[in-house]
């Protein structure tokens, strides 16, 4: 099944059952600015599933555009993509788990209707419990996948996965948190205050004990288990009971029960070919096939040869994505666009080594926009934007590399220091130089690189000398003015509009700030003018910033504002609350962030709103700056 069929299959499965289908949020997430990228499908829901009411209903499917950028340097094996589509479904406090485990059983084996995938030949896995956070083990769950097996006739014996015994004939396999709880950030342990997250019942295909390739399994020398890395069986799809948010003490019920499904499309139109290289679905094939015509080697020449194609493929469709979303982002040195220039180098020095050096990149993009630009509108219509980037990449990293592989070579194994010459002279990643290093048998000393990283930074901000940022967290002072110019700007909003206005958003580049909230109308002309006033006020009198360590719930009996969930704001069981003024006058600001923020105000220079519009029904965007001083 081609994975057009196959996600239209889907949509129309869960249309059939009155679910309202979606388009794909954006790659870049709009609401959530803790994360670079939308991972899951999950993560646009967030708000609904926290119990905002959806104006299009309770029952959802789409399929989501999702990149996961610490996935790059697994890029190689036969399921490891940086983006892929996710197919969900949702149910934001309708039906649970007797609909969704039939729906699933139904969609996955039924050969009308769904994927027709032989039951014998799939497994699942359920929550065993866990006593600490007074959650009992998934008997419902259990119950409903039986149920389900017996209706075909296939035997499916419950068994508490324990690693001596392998599979023990079992088909439904009991896990821990580690395996079969789901949270945007992982176990219940790592869970910020406030964070939804449930237990999970997920599905796997097996391809078959001759299948085994033993890769990286942490199974090598115990019997292999679904959840073994070998390569057998592949996890096809979680399906998240998301009822539950993390409290100070442990778990409360969320106001509404939900499901939240996430299947990966190209590990599910792998299992429909019974076989296990995603890179074989036709989500790969035309590209590869392209760079077969271009490099004149085969995609299984060897071993060496496919890992290569697997990067390059997933790699120019990636970063394909990513510029030719809607958000409009291009290849440069700091956060997301760090990605894109990553992923596009990392693909050009892949191609040398099938000794590809012509330009390639913008004709592998133009595949990848023909192959899905009928399910992903939005690349056709930034064609011409993803073309010259790509282009213009391309030609600046030739001579990059070039330079950089000549003065690598010369440096024999450059230590930490001269990985950051490489990097700040040359333009050469560190990431790059770390690889070539790593096939050396030797390792750059990250420290001493972050070391000079904070020099060079120091340096640049004194002679202002401006715009080197590097790919790590951007702690520069023109962001720093920036974070500190939106809390103001936050708090000059509900002083202006109304205390309803919520942060939706927050996006900050060295250029400008940009802050969505949740507001009804249009800003007048006055409000604009009132809200820059009371920020340039605030400004002009130089008013102290600091922040201080409380409890959660101090904070808000001291009514301070802002995400409480933002993770980068927790400091062990307290948080992280930045003031602006002092107590005497009465603060202007108190608000929940991770920081870092200016000394006083003054640093800011002169405010101004650039631009006030609407992202959303009910969601308002302002994009701003300061001058500094
Ligand atoms: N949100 C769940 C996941 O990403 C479905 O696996």
């Amino acid at each position: 099944m081609t994975i057009t069929e196959l996600r239209q299959k889907f949509l129309d499965f869960f249309q059939q059952q009155a679910h309202v289908i979606l388009p794909s949020a954006s790659l870049m997430p709009e609401n959530d600015p803790t994360t670079l990228f939308t991972g899951s499908g999950m993560q646009p829901m967030l708000p609904y599933l926290l119990g905002e009411t959806h104006p299009l209903g309770r029952r959802f499917a789409d399929s989501q555009k999702c990149f996961r950028a610490k996935d790059i340097e697994e890029v190689g094996d036969n399921r490891h993509t940086t983006f892929f589509e996710m197919l969900g479904n949702w149910s934001l406090g309708d039906y649970f788990k007797e609909e969704q485990v039939a729906w699933m059983f139904t969609f996955l084996t039924n050969k009308e209707i769904g994927l027709g995938l032989d039951p014998a030949r799939l497994y699942v896995t359920v929550f065993r419990g866990d006593e600490s956070l007074n959650i009992s083990r998934d008997a419902e769950t259990v119950e409903l996948w039986k149920k389900c097996f017996s209706s075909v006739g296939v035997q499916a014996k419950d068994v508490n996965f324990a690693e001596r015994d392998g599979m023990a004939d079992g088909r439904i396999f009991y896990y821990d948190v580690k395996k079969n709880w789901w949270s945007r950030s992982g176990v219940p342990a790592n869970m910020p205050l406030g964070e939804p997250g449930g237990p999970d019942t997920e599905m796997f295909w097996d391809f078959g004990a001759d299948r085994q390739l033993h890769e990286r399994s942490e199974f090598r020398d115990r019997p292999c288990h679904v959840n073994c890395d070998c390569g057998r069986f592949v996890e096809i799809g979680n399906n998240v009971f998301m009822q539950y948010r993390k409290t100070s003490e442990g778990f409360d019920e969320l106001v509404q029960r939900n499901v939240d499904f996430g299947g990966g499309l190209e590990r599910m139109a792998a299992a429909t070919q019974d076989d296990p290289d995603v890179f074989r679905t036709s989500a790969f094939l035309p590209v590869i096939a392209a760079m077969e015509r271009i490099s004149g080697k085969m995609y299984d020449g060897s071993a060496e040869n496919t890992r290569s194609f697997r990067i390059i493929a997933d790699h120019v469709r990636g970063a394909t994505f990513i510029v030719g979303d809607p958000q409009n982002v291009l290849p440069s040195n700091v956060g997301q666009g760090y990605v894109v220039r990553r992923l596009l180098r990392r693909a050009i020095r892949e191609a040398r080594r099938l000794e590809v050096t012509r330009p390639f990149i913008s004709e592998l993009a133009q595949v990848v926009i023909e192959q899905f630009g009928d399910a992903y509108p939005e690349l056709k219509a930034h064609e011409a934007r993803i073309i010259e980037a790509f282009q213009k990449e391309e030609i600046k990293f030739a001579s990059t590399l070039t330079e950089g592989l000549k003065k690598l070579q010369k440096m024999g194994h450059p230590t930490g220091e001269q990985a950051f010459i490489l990097f700040s002279t040359y333009g050469f990643p560190l990431e790059l130089t770390e690889e070539i290093v790593r096939e050396q048998g030797t390792e750059i000393d990250r420290a001493v690189f972050q070391e000079e990283f904070k020099k060079h930074q120091a340096l640049s901000r004194t002679s202002s000398a401006g715009t080197f940022k590097g790919g790590l967290a951007d702690h520069s002072i023109e962001t720093t003015r920036l974070h500190t110019a939106t809390h103001l700007l936050h708090r000059a909003l509900k002083t202006v509009l109304g205390e309803h206005v919520e942060q939706r958003g927050s996006n900050i580049t060295p250029e400008r700030l940009r802050f969505d909230f949740s507001h009804g109308q249009k800003m007048t002309p006055e409000e604009i003018q009132n809200v820059e006033e009371i920020i340039n006020d605030v400004i002009r009198k130089d008013l102290p910033v600091h922040f201080e360590e409380m409890t959660v719930d101090e904070a808000k009996s001291h009514g301070v504002i802002g995400l409480f969930e933002d993770k980068y704001a927790q400091i062990g069981n307290k948080v992280k609350v930045y003031f602006v003024g002092d107590d005497a006058q009465g603060f202007f600001s108190k608000e929940i962030c991770g920081g870092p923020h200016v000394m006083h105000t003054g640093e800011l220079g002169l405010f101004k709103i650039q631009k006030e519009e609407a992202v959303s029904a009910g969601v308002r965007r302002i994009k701003a700056t300061v001058t500094g001083i």
